[in-house]
C-alpha cells in the first residue's frame, strides 16, 4: 500500500526506504554521482552518502570528488560553494527551496551599502563572512569561516584591520570572546540554534545529574555560559569520541546531528535540548531545521535520475571562488 506523507511543500507517496536506497546505489553508478551530506540531514541520507561531514570538511571534500557529478544533500549555499570550487563539475541538489535563515539574514545589496558606508566613513576594515551565505555576499568578502576554522582565519586578519563579520552575530560574538579581536557584527541568527530554551536546559542538567552540555556557537551567550563543550558539528563530534567514560550528553544543535554522535560514539546518551515554548503552551520542535529537512531519500533519488535541480554557475561565482579557495584550502 502507498501513503501519503507531507514533506516541506510537497506530498510524497510513500515508498519503502530500503527500496529507495537500492535505487539511489544504481543511479549513483549509471550517473556516475558521488553523494554528499551534511550532518543536519535525515540519518538515512547520511548513511548512504559517500561523504559526510560539517561545512568545512564537505567544501574540501568536493574538490575531492573523481565523478562528474555532485549530489549535494544539505542547503543550497552548500551546493553553491560546491560548485564554485569545482566548476567543471554537474552539481544537484535534491530541494532548491533549501535555504538558510543566516543566508538570507545577509542579502548582496544591503551588505554593499554597509560597506560603503564604512568606507565613507574612513573605516579600515576587511569583510569575514560566515560560509553560510550566498555566492554574491561571498564575492564582497576578503574571507570565509566555517565554525571548523574560524580562530585560524580570523588570525589572519591584520591587526591594524577592523573585522566586519557577517552574518551570525552570536558565532562573532563567541569568536571575539575567544580571539580578543573587536569585530563590527551583521545582527544575523540561525532559527534553530536562537531558540532553544535555557529553562528546559537547566531543567534538563537537573534531571539528568552528571550530563554534560554541548552545544553549536550559533547558539546565544546565555546557552553558551552553561555549557561544557563549545564547538562546530566536527568538533562536537570529535569531542564526544574523546570521552571514553558512558556519559548523557545534552545537546544543544540541530537534532539530526544525534545519528552522527550515537554512529560515532554508541557508549553515550544523547538528549536533545528542546526549542522555546510555543503560544499553545507546548515545546516547539525548532531543533530541526526545516531547510536541512527539504532533503529526503525521494527527492536524492529524483535528482539523480532527472539531473535537475541543478547549481549552474554565475559571473560572480569567479570573485567568490577566490576568496573560498583562500580561506578553505
Ligand atoms: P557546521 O557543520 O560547519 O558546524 O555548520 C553548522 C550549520 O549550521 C550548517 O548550516
Ligand atoms: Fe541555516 Fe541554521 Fe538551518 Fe544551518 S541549521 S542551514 S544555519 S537555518
Amino acid at each position: 500500500m502507498s501513503l501519503p506523507v507531507i514533506t516541506g511543500d510537497k506530498e510524497e507517496v510513500y515508498e519503502d526506504p530500503l527500496d529507495l536506497m537500492d535505487e539511489i546505489d544504481e543511479l549513483k553508478k549509471e550517473k556516475d554521482a558521488s553523494i554528499l551530506a551534511h550532518f543536519y540531514v535525515d540519518g538515512e541520507i547520511q548513511d548512504i552518502a559517500d561523504f559526510t561531514g560539517d561545512s568545512l570538511k564537505l567544501a574540501r571534500d568536493a574538490t575531492k570528488v573523481k565523478t562528474s557529478t555532485i549530489v549535494f544533500s544539505g542547503v543550497h549555499f552548500m551546493g553553491e560553494s560546491a560548485k564554485i570550487m569545482n566548476p567543471e563539475k554537474r552539481v544537484l541538489i535534491p530541494d532548491m527551496l533549501a535555504g538558510c535563515s543566516l543566508a538570507e539574514s545577509c542579502p548582496a545589496d544591503q551588505l554593499g551599502s554597509f560597506q560603503e558606508q564604512l568606507r565613507a566613513e574612513g573605516r579600515s576594515f576587511e569583510t569575514v563572512a560566515y560560509i553560510n551565505t550566498s555566492a554574491a555576499v561571498k564575492s564582497l568578502c576578503d574571507w570565509i569561516v566555517t565554525s571548523g576554522n574560524a580562530q585560524e582565519i580570523i588570525g589572519r586578519v591584520p591587526d591594524d584591520k577592523e573585522i566586519l563579520f557577517v552574518p551570525d552575530q552570536h558565532l562573532g560574538r563567541y569568536l571575539m570572546e575567544v580571539t580578543g579581536r573587536k569585530m563590527i557584527l551583521w545582527p544575523g541568527s540561525c532559527m534553530v540554534h536562537e531558540v532553544f530554551s535555557i529553562q528546559d536546559l537547566i531543567r534538563a542538567k537537573r534531571n539528568n545529574p552528571g550530563s554534560k552540555v554541548i552545544a553549536h556557537p550559533e547558539c546565544p551567550q546565555n546557552i553558551l555560559e552553561i555549557t561544557d563543550f563549545i564547538g562546530g558539528t566536527e568538533k562536537m563530534r570529535q569531542h564526544v569520541m574523546s570521552v571514553k567514560e558512558p556519559t548523557t550528553f545534552l545537546v544543544a544543535t540541530e537534532s539530526a546531528m544525534i545519528h552522527a554522535f550515537e554512529k560515532s560514539a554508541p557508549q553515550h546518551n544523547f538528549v536533545p535540548v528542546p526549542g522555546i515554548m510555543v503560544d499553545t503552551g507546548e515545546t516547539c520542535a525548532c531543533n530541526r531545521c526545516p531547510h536541512m529537512a527539504r532533503n529526503t531519500l525521494q527527492k536524492v533519488r529524483d535528482c539523480l535520475r532527472d539531473g535537475t535541480p541543478e547549481i549552474v554557475w554565475q559571473d560572480y561565482f569567479e570573485k567568490a571562488r577566490a576568496v573560498l579557495d583562500k580561506s578553505l584550502l
